[in-house]
């Protein structure tokens, strides 16, 4: 209930105005939370204590939306102050560019056991996607593969996910219940590694260059699941978790759900009562025939039934670059890219991390779009060509070695090697963002004005 009965009407909210570039989207938050709520324009400026009219003129846009409005309308408002606040586009034209010089500006040394250990420096960041993405150069070298070597500074682990590709030779540690692991690494080779793992990593030979591109990033476990989560506590947390390739806790995660007995199941499904117990248990694996039973009985997709396994091993899965796969895309009659594939894991089926050497010389060719937010840097020695449109203007840039850029999802992202030099090579690392699947397939079902209604709420909804 509002709780303002002791604020005096006002015309606005005093305060600092959210910046010209949020103001749009904040007016659609309002206004959309307004609807969520059940309030009109009325009811919302007695809420608010504002004056008649004025409600509108910051849902509109003709009034700016204040710090003090949106705080005032999470204390009088079930809601939260970070439901009203956009987030900032920093990425207008599709694609935002971090130039090496950039790069190199932001170099630090970090210190371990009381010594230069790393040296590092940011590359290509956006606040519309969750990547952390780290050049880091070691500057501790060992003489050998063991991984009690006293010369490795471990940390504790971290709550990003973390892709890493290798250049040079690199020794890579981690530690994965208790046990410690060495894997000696050269150019080319990568891993994918779960949170909270400790791990290191030292140069083999000071002779050659000896770095790594960190690729940290929170995937949805940062942001709103991370704040729900902490809101409700850790035996929450634990509850929720479902373990790696457990299709029996999610089919009795389902029946608790629907506080549906498991005789219910059977009688709807045509499985015994029996078996519907088995695979609850996890005793057993369901057949395709009897997934087929049972998402309908449940009223389900059959997909809401398979848990993904995890490939990692002490949690990491490595990838050698001497045996990963190559193909040419978008297809053999027309290789613009020869990609490889790099680590990755079934857990994260919408993180995809290739290495991509571009053949082809045509400026705007075959485009590289998906629907995940692209993360790219320059390796090697050799610049390109990137060309992508946007609201319908067209963008070039050359990006040369040391480069690397952000792409938002579905930007049409074309490579193209410059004239008579070698082909260069970049490395991918692409990420789903908040939009999940679920999310994709409601705007694929809204009505004919939904979407646009959803990007931009400017009405009443009734
Ligand atoms: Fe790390």
């Amino acid at each position: 209930m509002p709780d303002t009965a002791s604020d005096p009407a006002s015309e606005t909210v005093p305060g600092s105005a959210l910046g010209d570039d949020l103001q749009a989207r904040a007016a659609a938050l309002l206004r959309s939370t307004a609807n969520d709520l059940k309030r009109n324009d009325r009811d919302a400026e007695a809420d608010l204590s504002l004056a008649p009219g004025a409600f509108a003129e910051y849902t509109s846009g003709r009034r700016p939306v204040t710090w003090e409005l949106i705080e005032r309308a999470a204390r009088v408002w079930p809601v939260n102050e970070r439901d009203l606040l956009p987030v900032r586009d920093d990425a207008p034209t599709g694609v935002r560019v971090c130039r090496a010089k950039e790069s190199a500006a932001t170099s630090r040394v970090i210190e371990r056991g009381g010594g230069p250990y790393y040296e590092y420096r940011d590359t290509a960041m956006s606040r519309l996607s969750s990547y952390r993405p780290e050049w880091i150069r070691m500057l501790r070298t060992v003489d050998d593969d063991a991984p009690d070597n006293p010369a490795v500074e471990w940390n504790k682990g971290h709550l990003l996910y973390q892709f890493t590709y290798f250049v040079g030779p690199v020794n890579y540690y981690h530690e994965w219940e208790g046990v410690r692991h060495c894997v000696p690494m050269t150019t080319g080779d990568s891993v994918w590694g779960l949170p909270f793992g400790p791990h290191s990593f030292a140069a083999r030979s000071d002779a050659e260059p000896a770095y790594i591109l960190a690729l940290t990033y929170g995937g949805d476990l940062t942001g709103d699941a991370q704040r729900e989560i902490a809101a409700l506590g850790t035996d929450a947390a634990r509850d929720l978790a479902l373990p790696s390739g457990a299709d029996g806790a999610l089919l009795a995660s389902f029946l608790r759900a629907r506080a549906m007995s498991a005789e219910e199941l059977a009688r709807r499904s045509g499985l015994s009562p029996d078996r519907v117990h088995t695979l609850c248990t996890g005793a057993g694996r369901a057949e395709w025939s009897e997934l087929a039973a049972l998402a309908p009985a449940l009223g389900v997709p059959v997909r809401e039934l398979l848990a993904p396994a995890t490939r990692a091993h002490d949690g990491v899965s490595v990838r050698k670059g001497a045996g990963v796969r190559r193909w040419t895309y978008p297809d053999a009659r027309r290789p613009a890219y020869r990609i490889a594939e790099l680590a990755g894991d079934p857990l994260h089926p919408h993180t995809s991390a290739l290495e991509v050497e571009v053949l082809t010389r045509e400026e705007g060719g075959p485009p590289l779009t998906t629907h995940q937010h692209q993360y790219a840097y320059v390796l090697g020695e050799a610049p390109v060509t990137a060309s992508w449109t946007r609201d319908g203007r067209s963008h070039t840039e050359r990006l040369e070695p040391g480069d690397s850029a952000y792409a938002v999802p579905g930007v049409p992202l074309s490579l193209a090697a410059p004239e008579g030099g070698p082909a260069p090579r970049l490395l991918l690392l692409r990420i789903r963002g908040a939009v999940t699947p679920d999310v994709r397939f409601a705007l694929g079902a809204m009505a004919a004005d939904g979407i646009d209604r959803y990007v931009a709420e400017d009405r009443l909804w009734y």
